[in-house]
């Protein structure tokens, strides 16, 4: 059977590199297929726009022919300010009716021309009260879109779907570790130029916001501090007192560190002190975070201590079984925040939209 089995390669085309992720699926659940990730430059993504692409395009056909993924269909994803995501609250309709409403509808809410976006939307709470119908809204720019889907062509895959990183995140979430009931949890993904913030209560998204921000301000600070190149600054700040010789240099890169960690959990806090503001149901109970950036020594101390929220990093590969003659455990334990997009887009299945 073709139809609804999880083929589709999840390609993660980030700032700070490229993720690509292939599951199996088989009565004894999801193991791992492939997993491999490649290095972009600085500035070959922008807040989620492709600025270079002949950099962009050249790693991922590096990745596919690496891992023999030609023709496969792909699920790629876009984040930043290019994506809406917003609740609204509809009068209550049928599936059918929403979707030759929408557009009219959605026009108020998108800050862009309709006619730039496509629009894709889906019931939260049909009877949200009043004969209201609660509805989630996702808009993305269409030349956006197209770019991400002209780069995947030309490196010899197939796009099937498009999502947001913020999606791919909670699938990922969903699998390892499931949706507590009568709970609202915040999914936290630090990237390196992008944070994307979703609140969800019961499974059903609540708040998202995307922060223009993450774990590249760390890099740039210590390329700055330590007067080095992209790279030195890369492997000092992710390696640890291994990369370093000097111990002084250490203290600084951790000093940075501190600091940098402090700026992305106010911008944070800010987001999530919005959302205590608006909504009405309960506090948060707990955040999981993932991304690269998460892994930046002091946040998950941080951000525990700033929202009096019990804080933890994800395990993307938790419920995943992985062959250990196949994979490198330790280095994938090592990348695995990084890797939580690329899983959640491997979720999905290519007849999936
Ligand atoms: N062990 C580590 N300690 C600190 N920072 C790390 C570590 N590992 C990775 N990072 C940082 O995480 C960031 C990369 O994370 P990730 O792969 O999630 O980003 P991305 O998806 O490429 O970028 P974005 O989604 O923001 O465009 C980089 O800034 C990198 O330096
Ligand atoms: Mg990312």
């Amino acid at each position: 059977m073709l139809f609804g089995k999880r083929n589709a390669v999840g390609v993660d085309i980030g700032s700070n590199s490229i993720k690509i992720c292939a599951l199996d699926e088989s009565a004894r659940g999801l193991s791992l297929k492939k997993f491999d990730m490649a290095p972009l430059p600085p500035q070959a993504i922008v807040e989620g726009a492709v600025m270079n692409f002949s950099q962009v395009q050249d790693k991922l056909k590096e990745l596919v022919s690496v891992n023999k993924l030609k023709g496969r269909p792909a699920a790629l994803s876009i984040s930043g300010h290019s994506v809406i995501i917003k609740k609204i609250s509809l009068p209550q309709m049928t599936e059918q009716e929403l979707d030759a409403s929408i557009m009219w509808e959605a026009e108020q809410y998108i800050p862009f021309d309709i006619k730039e976006v496509n629009v894709d939307v889906q019931i939260l709470d049909p009877q949200a009260g009043q004969g209201q119908m609660d509805v989630l809204l996702v808009a993305a720019k269409k030349d956006v879109i197209s770019d991400y889907v002209s780069i995947a062509m030309d490196a010899g895959l197939s796009p099937a779907v498009m999502d947001v990183d913020t999606f791919a995140t909670q699938n990922m979430f969903e699998l390892n570790y499931g949706f507590p009931s009568n709970e609202t949890i915040a999914l936290i993904n630090v990237g390196a130029s992008m944070i994307n913030i979703n609140i969800v209560s019961n499974g059903i998204t609540q708040f998202t916001r995307d922060i223009t921000m993450g774990g590249a301000l760390l890099t740039e600070e210590v390329q700055r501090a330590l007067n080095v190149t992209y790279e030195e600054a890369e492997h000092y700040k992710t390696g640890g007192s291994e990369n370093i010789s000097s111990s002084a240099m250490f203290r600084e890169v951790q000093r940075i560190a501190e600091k940098v960690s402090g700026t992305l959990v106010t911008e944070i806090q800010r987001s999530v002190e919005f959302f205590r503001a608006t909504s009405v149901g309960e506090d948060i109970a707990r955040v999981y975070l993932s991304g690269g950036g998460a892994q930046m020594g002091p946040l998950v101390r941080l951000m525990e201590s700033r929202l009096q929220v019990p804080t933890e990093l994800v395990n993307p590969f938790k419920n995943i079984v992985i062959d250990t003659k196949r994979f490198d455990i330790a280095l994938l334990q090592k990348i695995a925040p990084s890797a939580g997009v690329a899983v959640g887009l491997a979720l999905r299945r290519s007849s999936d939209k």
